[in-house]
């Protein structure tokens, strides 16, 4: 085979075959492929797409490129959860205890990540003491013994889908649906989880802004799945306004556990029970979503959920007493409200530019070496529907800092009031499986 072949191929529409495209992605991992005809191969699949033989081979060459997890120690079936990013998503870490007082074994492998707030990980370490660096078998005990362990990214997980993703950073070639679908799925497969549900976000606060594209994005990743053997299923998901009240990396650690107490905020808790729900049943611990449901429901009200969350944090190094004193997490030096100019209804929060009011307070990294404030972030006090009055508190700033003038007036122009009152964005959209 020659690289100049399969790339004229694939320019010209055609369908490549497995052996085409393994050649291209163990040549381009071992470097015989260089960057130049990668970078030509990648824009002709953005341009002319992949189908979904196609976009299944490309996932599994990218798994086969580096260590694939092995989790069968531990019991029962592995489920594992993604969502493609928003704005105050916190849900992982009120589904891991969530699922897992359930009954299904929560093995997660979870990373740091670029964005408005740190990944779970950041949350988690805003937990005095907690580590998340566990032996494998110490990972496999836990998850055996409390059904839930949060490990950081260890060993050598798809190098070319690492490789792959700067080269498209630079070529203009992210936003493209085979591309974006392989990625995401060829780290979960190679994570090792047997079933995985997917939370595609949708709107402004998203990778996909339109719901067309999450659809789209949604089928490729579903069908993947289905294509390597791992049971898949997709929720569409709403990100046009910050999900919950709170950004910020403690703050989110404290809403999560007034969510697992049953006191969260009405959207974060509909779509933890929406995802949980699907996990308790692919997990093969439910016959029905109803009953998942209501296991989930009774988890919360009994209050199992969060006891493992407790013994989650201690078994990981963390003090477990945060759960009843939040007050025990990093506090900000400062608070300052942002007051409503004007009298009407909240009718738009751009999830975007609010996440990045939080990321200038240094509740976000720009770049890998940035370092992040785990104390600060936004509270917002109002979401999209909500009446306000002129004065009345909409946001609460968390800073470390006492000049916040380019979060409070990114906060003041991108939530809108309006006289007209609007209806809040449908939560849930499209179930794919
Ligand atoms: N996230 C990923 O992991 N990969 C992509 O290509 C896009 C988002
Ligand atoms: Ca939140």
């Amino acid at each position: 085979l020659r690289m100049v072949d399969v790339i004229e191929k694939k320019r010209n529409g055609e369908i490549l075959t497995q052996e085409e495209i393994r050649f291209f992605v163990e040549g381009y991992t071992n470097g015989t492929i260089p960057d130049y005809q990668a970078s030509a191969f990648l824009m002709a699949i953005y341009f002319q797409g992949m189908n979904a033989e196609e976009q299944g081979n490309l996932t599994l060459s990218m798994v086969e490129s580096g260590d694939r997890i092995d989790l069968s120690a531990i019991a029962g079936i592995k489920v594992d959860k993604h969502s493609t990013g928003g704005v105050g998503d916190t849900t992982t870490i009120i589904l891991g205890p969530l699922v897992a007082a359930c009954g299904v074994p929560v093995a997660k492998m979870s990373g740091r990540g670029l964005g408005h707030t740190g990944g779970t990980l950041d949350k988690l370490e805003a937990i005095e003491g907690f580590h998340i660096e566990l032996t494998n078998e110490e990972f496999i005990k836990q998850v055996n013994d409390l059904k839930l362990a949060v490990i950081g990214q260890s060993g050598n997980l798809t190098p070319a889908d690492k490789k792959l993703y700067s080269l498209r950073d630079v070529t203009a070639t992210v936003d493209s649906i085979p591309l974006i679908a392989s990625s995401i799925m060829s780290k979960k497969i190679a994570a090792g989880a047997n079933a995985i549900v997917l939370d595609v976000k949708t709107g402004n606060g998203a990778f996909m802004k339109t719901e067309e594209d999450s659809i789209a994005l949604a089928h490729s990743m579903v069908a993947i799945g289905q294509n390597v053997g791992v049971n898949t299923m997709a929720i569409i998901s709403d990100m046009s306004q910050p999900l919950g009240y709170a950004i910020g990396n403690s703050l989110e650690v404290i809403e999560a556990i007034q969510t697992l107490k049953g006191e969260g905020p009405k959207d974060l808790t509909e779509l933890c029970l929406v995802l949980g729900s699907q996990m308790v049943l692919v997990g093969g611990k439910a016959k029905t979503l109803e009953e998942a449901r209501g296991q989930l429901e009774k988890v919360i009200a009994d209050g199992s959920a969060l006891e493992i969350l407790g013994q989650f944090i201690e078994a990981q190094g963390g003090n477990p007493a945060i759960i009843h004193d939040t007050s025990l997490l990093p506090q900000a030096a400062f608070k300052t409200e942002v007051k409503a100019t004007a009298t009407g209804y909240i009718t738009k929060m751009e999830a975007d530019d609010i996440g990045i009011a939080a990321m200038l307070l240094g509740a976000g990294r720009a770049t890998k070496e940035d370092a992040i404030d785990l104390a600060v972030g936004i509270v917002l006090e109002k979401k999209i529907g909500d009446a306000v009055e002129i004065g009345e508190t909409i946001a609460v700033i968390h800073s470390n800092i006492e000049d916040i003038t380019q979060s409070k007036a990114i906060l003041q122009k991108h939530i809108f009031i309006e006289e007209k009152h609007v209806e809040p964005p449908r939560l849930i959209g499209k179930i794919i499986t």
